[in-house]
């Protein structure tokens, strides 16, 4: 079997996910956004969750310095939201509507909840880091369906 990176794609696109939405806030107090697939739950005890970012991310610099990030775990009806964060820009988080966490870091309405982490560990991953977060709060707004990505688009679920 050849393992090169389109072939390595094609195999874990079938590997179906959620999505979710990964914020914190800057050194110098800006907003910063990110989606991302790569969410996995660790631990029960104590809570802890990991994501990855690529290096060459243009979010990289803020969210491998970052000491806490909050995960927006999105629902069916948040593709545009998913789309949005996917880019990268100076306006990201205009003309949403916003709550924040007592550290201030943005909180998206309408997903499905959202987990309130410190950043605990980070590992190499290749042309990735790997970032574990420690949940310290975490709530659900609503009952919703998830938002789903495989093989390089969205989809729900067909029953459930
Ligand atoms: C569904 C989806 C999942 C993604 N998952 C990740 C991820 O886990 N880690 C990551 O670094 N980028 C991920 N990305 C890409 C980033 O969202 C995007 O690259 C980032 O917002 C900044 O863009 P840039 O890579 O062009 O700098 C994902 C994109 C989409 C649409």
């Amino acid at each position: 079997m050849s393992l090169d990176g389109d072939s390595f794609r094609e195999i874990m696109g079938h590997f179906a996910t959620g999505v979710a939405v990964v914020t914190t806030v800057t050194e110098s107090g800006t907003d910063a956004g990110i989606t991302v697939n790569s969410l996995a739950s660790v631990s029960l005890q104590p809570p802890l969750v990991l994501w990855s970012i690529g290096r060459d991310s243009a979010w990289f610099g803020q969210f491998s310095r970052c000491l806490r990030f909050v995960v927006h775990i999105l629902a069916e009806d948040q593709q545009t939201l998913s789309d949005r964060f996917a880019q990268v820009g100076d306006n990201l988080f205009e003309g949403l509507e916003l709550d924040r966490s007592p550290e201030g870091i943005a909180l998206i309405r309408g997903c499905h909840g959202s987990l309130n982490c410190r950043s605990a560990a980070q590992y190499p991953g290749g042309d990735h880091v790997i970032l574990l977060g420690e949940v310290e709060s975490m709530c659900t707004a609503r009952d919703t369906r998830p938002l789903i990505y495989h093989r390089g688009g969205y989809c729900g679920l067909a029953h459930g």
